[in-house]
């Protein structure tokens, strides 16, 4: 299934992975209104649709995505207050609240360049591969913003203090291997081998119980800002959440697949589901 719309295209082939392309490669993917709004909308339904075990976010063309628009999303807003708070809203809430509650694994495939208020959705995604010579830039500084927009949040959550504030004020490039010394990406591989790599990553994903991963990324995320009694009553909790409201029982197979059966060893790889 390929769904073309004005500024995004969906991918699915029937292997489990969807496929959420940015797509105005002549503008090396800047995000304007239109991209906001079909954004949340295609994640409002991505969340609930049944193809959907992984989604991947990445961009076509040479970029991931160059930030913001700064003719449509800047300039043409500034005198439309109504509209910029309407579109900020849709913004903030794809990029950041929508993808980092996402139910499922979510991957950004950084293809190219990724700038500025790019790094939202490169931080809420649960996994980042980057290509080694995909290009980042916190730009702001250079036309005269501040990392705004929770830009500045993400990425004093992402790098250390050093790399971060450098980065905030020199506006320097880096490519991926960078991002992934910095830890900014989970790795960066050649070019070529970038959609394999995310599709190895995605199986890899796809053989563990889906009710367990959401749990468990809903926990961590949930815990970061906890103190430690907190973050104990939390986990037990959603602990017992987890083994009454879990269709696959992954707590029962596992265990009678471990004890019982003697069919997998959960120190190095999954149950194997529907046994
Ligand atoms: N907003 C609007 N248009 C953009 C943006 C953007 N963020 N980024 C690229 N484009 C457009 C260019 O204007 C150009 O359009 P045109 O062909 O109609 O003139 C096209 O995309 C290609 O861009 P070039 O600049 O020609 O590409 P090049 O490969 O030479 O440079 C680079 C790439 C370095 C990424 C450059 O496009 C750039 O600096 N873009 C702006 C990046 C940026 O600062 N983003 C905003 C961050 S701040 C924020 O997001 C809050």
């Amino acid at each position: 299934m390929v769904d073309e719309r004005k500024t995004i295209r969906i991918e699915n082939y029937g292997d489990g992975i969807t496929w959420l392309v940015l797509n105005r490669p002549d503008k090396h993917n800047a995000m304007n209104p239109t991209m906001h709004e079909e954004m949340l909308q295609a994640l409002d339904e991505l969340e609930a649709d049944e193809q959907t075990q992984v989604l991947v976010i990445t961009g076509s063309g040479e970029a991931f995505c160059a930030g913001q628009d700064l003719q449509e999303y800047f300039r043409e807003l500034d005198n439309n207050p109504e509209k910029r708070l309407k579109i900020s809203r849709a913004s903030h809430q794809w990029r950041f609240q929508r993808l980092s509650h996402f139910p499922k694994i979510t991957i950004a495939m950084v293809n190219g360049w990724c700038c500025g208020g790019a790094f939202t959705q490169l931080f809420a995604c649960d996994f980042a591969i980057a290509a080694e010579n995909a290009q980042f830039s916190l730009s702001e500084v250079n036309w005269g913003i501040l990392p705004g927009g929770n830009v500045t949040k993400v990425v004093a959550d992402c790098l250390s203090y050093r790399d971060a504030l450098y980065y905030i004020l020199t506006a320097e490039t880096f490519n991926g291997k960078k991002a992934e010394a910095m830890r900014l990406i989970n790795y960066a591989v050649p070019a070529e081998a970038l959609r394999e790599e995310t599709i190895a990553l995605a199986q890899k994903l796809m053989k563990k119980n889906p009710y367990t991963l959401r749990a468990a990324k809903e926990a961590y995320r949930a815990v970061r800002t906890m103190n430690y009694d907190q973050a104990l009553e939390y986990l037990n909790a959603k602990s017992a959440q987890l083994k009454t409201s879990d269709p696959e029982r992954g707590r029962e197979t596992g265990m009678r697949e471990f004890l019982d059966r003697k069919s997998y060893r959960p120190g190095l790889e999954p149950y194997p589901r529907h046994s």
